[in-house]
């Protein structure tokens, strides 16, 4: 069917992923997520080149790209199940509740196009790909504070689930190295009479500093 073309519109196409594909989307997907892992806790996936190669060999994971005039402008990942060995989540939570999820894994437009309305058609094939494939619900993982996409999900009905949250807490903070301390100055040796040293005390003490590269040497400098 042909599709209605217009100057102020652009057509965004999908298809799945080939094997040639799969470098220039590994570029594609460190573009999109350089600022968003500088600022979060978790890496948002993926996390390496090598574990984006096995991806593509995995039979129930759908990786697809949206592209314009040839350009990939979008790629989407999706596991019908929950499996893979960097993941943590519980099958069986959504047994017990009558679940069937598919799993997003990725969500990624190139920052030129965002905000044009590919995230909304990615995520109506993602719908549509969980419907035919009969699946009950989208879930997916996504940092606390990448509240633009945080944002974006909730516009689009995705609420929270009974998930782990990251906590920390504050260990009281001590310098592993003493303060400074002082100690007694070496008594000053003036030559006497005849000539043999006079070791009478001198009450003057100085600081010795520890740590850095340069040890302090007791006696070399006046202490303040
Ligand atoms: C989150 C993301 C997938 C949304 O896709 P998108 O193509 O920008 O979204 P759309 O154009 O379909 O939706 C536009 C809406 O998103 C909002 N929006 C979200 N992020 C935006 C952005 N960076 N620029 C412009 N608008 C943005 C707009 O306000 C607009 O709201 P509206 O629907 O109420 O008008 C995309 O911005 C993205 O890839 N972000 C970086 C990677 C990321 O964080 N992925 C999710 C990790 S879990």
């Amino acid at each position: 069917m042909p599709t209605e073309k217009s100057q102020d519109t652009l057509e965004v196409r999908v298809r799945r992923i080939h094997r040639r594909d799969l470098n220039r989307t590994w570029e594609f997907l460190k573009l999109v997520f350089r600022d968003v892992n500088r600022e979060t806790v978790e890496y948002q996936r993926p996390r390496s080149k090598r574990r984006f190669m096995e991806v593509y060999t995995s039979d129930w994971i759908e990786q697809l790209l949206y592209e314009v005039d040839g350009e990939i402008v979008g790629y989407s990942e999706c596991a019908f199940e929950a499996t893979g060995d960097d993941n943590w989540v519980n099958p069986r939570w959504f047994e017990k509740r009558g679940m069937r999820p598919l799993f997003v894994e990725e969500l990624a437009v190139h920052p030129d196009y965002q905000g044009r309305g590919v995230g909304s058609f990615m995520m109506d094939q993602l719908q549509h790909l969980a419907r035919t494939r009969g699946c009950t619900h989208l879930v997916l993982e996504v940092a606390e504070n990448n509240e633009a996409a945080l944002a974006w999900y909730r516009a689009r009905n995705f609420y929270k689930l009974d998930a782990a949250i990251f906590m920390a807490q504050k260990v009281p903070g001590e310098p592993d190295l003493l303060p400074p301390r002082r100690i007694k100055r070496r008594p000053k040796v003036a030559p006497d009479a005849e000539g043999s040293p006079n070791n009478g005390p001198m009450p003057e003490t100085v600081m010795v500093r520890v740590g850095g590269g340069r040890r302090g040497r007791a006696g070399a400098k006046k202490g303040g």
